[in-house]
């Protein structure tokens, strides 16, 4: 049995909490916030083929320690998920993989859309959380850039009831910023090459989709104003549209290219802190619905190749509570909004059965964010050295609880 004594709840009281459980544990709480154990709706954990980047025994560990009970893994792996015998043959690896370390982590994953192979979305059907369609190229060789192709998913998704997750860049659009780009450049010009309108093209067109098929959407990333507005009008039509957002459009900007360089570029980059500012306010007004890490490992010595050899994407399961908790701190933020955009409207998007999980926060907490201390395989955050107010101290999964520094 597990027992929480005095554990502070969302509503400024006090409660016990009893678990059934093999542990025989017994914790004061009294300084400790309860809250429910963390969904991540888009993680990239790499198994198949990736693993030199990450693997699901190091992301689990990643993900308990940044309080995460549920994640959504994404499918631009080698190979990608884009047939139902990968799919089958990525959970086999995936189940064993967390058997090693013994941590029954939560997963679904998301389904690839790949023109070759469309007739297999309607095999995978009730096998997954949703089809991933790249608009625009990213980490991976995935991209849909035609409109018959896109039609034609966004139709049967609406027919067969299953969500449209989008990765939304326009593919034209960055092809015709790249032409005219000639390396070597600094690592800045990725927000310019990808750049805000590639974003609103596409967000655009995916919305004008569910107006036509009425297909439930939800969109990746959101990093601008102007998807913030598009998203804001479809959500005012009551269509079934859905906003993500992440941690590093929330707490980095383009100046950071500077201090970063390569640990800066992702797609969709850094934007200007205007964006920034507009990120947080769609947040307390509702219009982004979850935050997803993006969690995107790749090796320090891939992220110091110059701009082009340089893959894009950052780690971040491990740091986005803590940065939310902060943010908290500084008033940009309720305990209210961090619930919904971490699990709450996750929950609700993507029908989830409720389990009884739990993360325990200590929100007096203050600590700088130390790679040494990370389980990711990569061992580096863009947020090294920050100090946070605000962290997970024990998670709880399937009856058992994790002592989230004691873990090995
Ligand atoms: O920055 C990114 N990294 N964006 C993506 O779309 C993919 C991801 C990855 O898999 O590395
Ligand atoms: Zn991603």
């Amino acid at each position: 049995m597990i027992q929480i004594k005095h554990i502070q709840t969302l509503d400024g009281t006090h409660r016990d909490l009893s678990i059934e459980s093999q542990q025989e544990i017994s914790i004061e709480a009294e300084n400790l916030l309860l809250l429910p154990g963390l969904i991540d709706p888009h993680v990239h954990f790499r198994t198949p083929g990736l693993e030199y980047k990450e693997d699901w025994r190091t992301a689990a560990q990643a993900s308990i320690k940044g309080g995460y009970t549920t994640v959504f893994d994404m499918p631009n792996t080698i190979p990608p998920t884009v047939t139902q015998l990968e799919l089958q043959k990525k959970k086999d690896l995936i189940d064993s993989q967390l058997k090693d370390v013994k941590i029954p982590l939560r997963y679904h994953l998301f389904f690839g859309a790949d023109k070759h192979h469309l007739g297999e979305i309607k095999k995978v059907k009730g096998q997954v959380i949703g089809i991933k369609v790249f608009m625009g190229c990213s980490t991976g060789g995935l991209v849909i850039d035609d409109d018959e192709s896109l039609h034609a998913i966004f139709k049967l998704a609406a027919e067969e009831d299953m969500l449209v997750a989008v990765h939304a860049e326009d593919e034209h659009r960055l092809k015709e910023n790249s032409k005219k780009i000639v390396l070597p450049q600094p690592y800045a010009i990725h927000s310019q090459i990808r750049d805000e309108k590639a974003a609103s093209i596409a967000v655009k067109k995916a919305i004008d989709l569910v107006r036509l098929y009425g297909t439930r959407l939800y969109i990746l990333h959101t990093s601008t104003r102007q998807e913030i507005d598009l998203i804001a009008q479809a959500k005012m039509e009551d269509l079934p549209v859905f906003a993500e957002t992440t941690p590093h459009h929330l707490f980095l900007n383009s100046n950071d290219y500077d201090r970063l360089q390569g640990k800066a570029v992702m797609n969709p980059p850094l934007r200007t802190t205007a964006h920034q500012k507009a990120l947080f306010q769609a947040i307390r007004e509702g219009v982004i619905d979850t935050i997803g890490s993006d969690h995107a490992p790749h090796t320090i010595e891939e992220k110091a190749r110059p701009y082009g050899a340089c893959p894009s994407g950052v780690p971040g399961i491990e740091t986005t509570l803590p940065l939310l908790l902060e943010a908290q701190h500084e008033g940009h933020l309720s305990l209210e909004n961090i619930v919904d955009l971490t699990s709450r409207r996750a929950q609700e998007i993507f029908k989830l059965k409720p389990y009884a999980d739990y993360v325990l926060v200590d929100l007096a907490a203050s600590r700088v964010v130390n790679e040494n201390e990370l389980k990711t395989k990569c061992h580096w955050s863009p947020f090294a050295g920050l100090r946070l107010r605000g962290w997970p101290v024990y998670t709880i999964l399937n009856n058992h609880l994790y002592d989230l520094y004691s873990l090995h």
